[in-house]
């Protein structure tokens, strides 16, 4: 009997950075449509995991597939939505959360990096959804740490991928953030 491929599945992975196995012999499937928490101690290897899952990070051994595919044929496919851990942001750069939205829509895009209607629907849509549309004009250096990772999360969802990756969401983040954002996963999830 063949299994579906969708989801993530994760067989016998090792990470090594130089002589510290990051991840040894790793094996975890993530099904499609559920919020799915990965819990475990500092330097237990999660970001490592969900690196190699969207393909920051090559393996020393193990597979991974998403929905059947490699990471960078389901990065081209846009399977994979991303929020990172920490963000290299630059805080002082005029830039406003509805600009950092956007950037969610540049493989939507194409080359040109053209900006359709679809764009910014999505874009409002996915500030709708983590309560920024009250604050999409103001620049990103002026947020608390809740509202700006509400904004990598806006970006995240503005990219309508598949599936989503967040590592550490609630990281830094009030309590009101923590709940709009657990609200926000339910509710895709339940959606499908
Ligand atoms: N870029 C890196 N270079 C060397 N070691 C690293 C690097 N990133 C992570 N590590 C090490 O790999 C292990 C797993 O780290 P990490 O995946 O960040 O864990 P977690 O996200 O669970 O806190 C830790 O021992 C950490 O020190
Ligand atoms: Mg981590």
């Amino acid at each position: 009997m063949s299994e579906s491929p969708d989801g993530i599945r994760v067989e016998g992975l090792t990470v090594r950075y130089g002589q510290t196995a990051a991840l040894e012999n790793a094996t975890v499937t993530i099904r499609p449509s559920r919020v799915t928490g990965l819990i475990g101690t500092n330097g237990s290897g999660k970001s490592t995991l969900l690196n190699s899952i969207v393909g920051r990070i090559r393996p020393s051994s193990g597979t991974v597939r998403i929905d059947g595919r490699s990471p960078s044929s389901a990065r081209q496919r846009n399977l994979i939505g991303y929020v990172p851990q920490t963000e290299a942001v630059d805080r002082e750069f005029p830039v406003s959360v509805r600009d950092v939205v956007m950037m969610g829509r540049y493989g939507h895009q194409g080359f040109t990096r053209r900006v359709r209607p679809a764009d910014r629907e999505a874009v409002d849509r996915a500030l709708e959804r983590v309560d920024l549309t009250a604050l999409a004009e103001r620049q990103i250096g002026a947020l608390s740490g809740g509202q700006l990772k509400r904004t990598f999360v806006a970006r995240c969802l503005a990219q309508e991928a598949v599936h989503l990756l967040l590592d550490e969401p609630f990281a830094g983040v009030d309590k009101a953030s923590e709940r709009t954002i657990t609200r926000v996963l339910r509710d895709l999830a339940d959606d499908g």
